[in-house]
Parts: C-alpha cells; sequence; structure tokens
C-alpha cells in the first residue's frame, strides 16, 4: 500500500485518502484521467492482432490498459508492441487468455472450434470475453452458418460452456478506433449485447475509457444483429441513434 501511495501522483493522494476512509467511492479513482491507470484497470489479453483486435489493443493500451496481443507467430507482433511502449506485450494465444483478466476474441468464426479446445476452459473462469468476431459464411465457413443460425452467443456458449459474453464493437471499423468520434463531433456509440452484469460492465467500462459510449441493446440473443451494417449498425452511429435503432429490433 505505501509502494502504490508513493508512486501516485501528488493531486491524486488526497482522492486515495478520502476513498479509503470511505468518503468517496472506489469510482472516483479508475475515472481520473492521468490516474496511474494499470494499478487500477483489469489486464487485457487479445486473441486475433490483425487489423480490429490490433487497433482495439492499440487504443485500450492509449487508455490505461496492459495489454497482450497474441498471434499464433507472436515474433510477427514485435513491431506493435515495441510501438506502443511497456503496457503492451506479445505471445501465443495461450499466454493471452490466462494473462487477460479480460480476453477479447477478434477472429474468423473459423478460428472458434480450435479456441474451444486450446483455452475454452481459461476463458470459462475469466468475468468477460469480449467477442468482436463476426460470423461472415463467405468468410469463415460452415462454423459462421451455425453460429448464425444458432445465434454467435449461443453458438459460443455451447464450445466453450461458462464463458460470460458481451459482444460489442462488431460494426465499429478498424479505422474509427483510434478517433472515435462523429462527424459533427461527440462521441461515436458503440452497440453491445450482455447479460452478466458484471461482464457488461467491465465492457462498457472499457469502450467509454477508449473514447466511446457505449449502449447496451439487450440481452445476448440480440447479438446476432450488431453486424447487419445496411439494416441496423453500420459503425457511425451516435449512441442516441443505437438507442432509437434498438427499438426497432425484433419487431
Ligand atoms: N476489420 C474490421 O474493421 C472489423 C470490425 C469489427 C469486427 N471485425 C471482426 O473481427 C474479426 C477479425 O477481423 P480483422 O479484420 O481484424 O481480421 P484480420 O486482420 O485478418 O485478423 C484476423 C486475426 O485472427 C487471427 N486468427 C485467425 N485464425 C486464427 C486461429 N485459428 N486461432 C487464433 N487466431 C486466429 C489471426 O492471427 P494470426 O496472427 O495467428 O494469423 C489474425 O490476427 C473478424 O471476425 C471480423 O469480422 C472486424
Amino acid at each position: 500500500m505505501q509502494n502504490l501511495v508513493s508512486t501516485l501522483p501528488r493531486r491524486h493522494i488526497l482522492t486515495f485518502a478520502l476513498v479509503l476512509a470511505g468518503a468517496l467511492p472506489v469510482a472516483s479513482i479508475v475515472s481520473k484521467p492521468g490516474f496511474a491507470a494499470t494499478a487500477s484497470k483489469p489486464k487485457i489479453g487479445i486473441v486475433g492482432a490483425g487489423r480490429m483486435g490490433g487497433g482495439l489493443g492499440s487504443a485500450l493500451v492509449k487508455g490505461g490498459y496492459e495489454v497482450m496481443f497474441s498471434s499464433r507467430q507472436p515474433e510477427e507482433l514485435k513491431d506493435l508492441v515495441a510501438g506502443l511502449g511497456a503496457r503492451a506485450r506479445a505471445g501465443t494465444v495461450e499466454q493471452a487468455a490466462a494473462f487477460g483478466d479480460i480476453v477479447l476474441l477478434v477472429v474468423p468464426y473459423s478460428a472458434m472450434p480450435g479456441l474451444a479446445k486450446q483455452v475454452g476452459a481459461v476463458l470459462a473462469a475469466k468475468p468477460l470475453v469480449l467477442d468482436v468476431s463476426n460470423p461472415i459464411p463467405q468468410r469463415d465457413g460452415d462454423e459462421a452458418s451455425k453460429a448464425l443460425e444458432e445465434g454467435p452467443a449461443a453458438y459460443l456458449s455451447r464450445l466453450m460452456p461458462g464463458v460470460k459474453i458481451v459482444r460489442g464493437f462488431n460494426a465499429i471499423g478498424f479505422t474509427k478506433l483510434a478517433d472515435p468520434v462523429l462527424p459533427g463531433g461527440g462521441k461515436l456509440g458503440v452497440a453491445m449485447v450482455g447479460e452478466d452484469a458484471k461482464a457488461v460492465d467491465l465492457a462498457t467500462t472499457l469502450a467509454r475509457d477508449i473514447g466511446f459510449e457505449p449502449v447496451v441493446i439487450g440481452p445476448l440473443s440480440l447479438g446476432k444483429y450488431l453486424y447487419r451494417p445496411s439494416t441496423f449498425f453500420n459503425g457511425s452511429q451516435s449512441a442516441d441513434q443505437i438507442r432509437e435503432i434498438a427499438k426497432t429490433i425484433g419487431k
């Protein structure tokens, strides 16, 4: 404790003391910009460090999170992590799954059966697995068709029983991650679905920390609507627009 306090910027020491005394909520620490964020934020493991996983992980590192990116060839992530500094590291899929308090899945759906065998049991112990992946049959074949038929979250829960899933960022193009603002100003909204209260809280906090305004549109069964660009979400909408569109889903 002494060490933690001694590393705090002077302006945060009073806040910290008030929290310890019960006079302020813990949120008053974690929401302060500039706070030594890594001491209070969950660690992130990313499975799939391509365009979307790489972009999300980079935004999270900049937002104060410690992130382990992973690849089946982790040495190929050397330049990415070197450019992001001390909070970023690279590892194997198993290492990232073990490292993360929260794990992001950012892969083609064809990878899911293999990942379930490889790290499913590890993921089941996490408070949040954020599924950013989209089942696209033209790209991912049969597994995507099955996931669309069952619903992506039901499909993942069958492969990886016990996993606390939130789906989110599915319609956000990776180019928006570094600067998630609307053309006229204001934050970009991000639609999410989830049921486990703690998982949803972690996912929405993470989205806010990288500059998005999250909107939880409902339970996991609505997850199949998150990537339907022409009909529902297109990744360029405000939180209010997402709320309006959400009212029309399933009607
Ligand atoms: N691109 C976007 O703007 C965007 C936006 C929202 C959602 N998404 C969704 O996010 C997912 C990834 O899209 P992307 O555009 O980032 O694709 P990408 O650039 O091709 O990257 C895919 C990643 O998946 C990993 N991967 C593939 N098969 C794997 C397996 N069997 N086991 C473990 N990792 C595996 C690859 O890692 P290796 O290094 O091991 O090859 C690679 O890093 C897709 O489901 C996509 O629909 C994409």
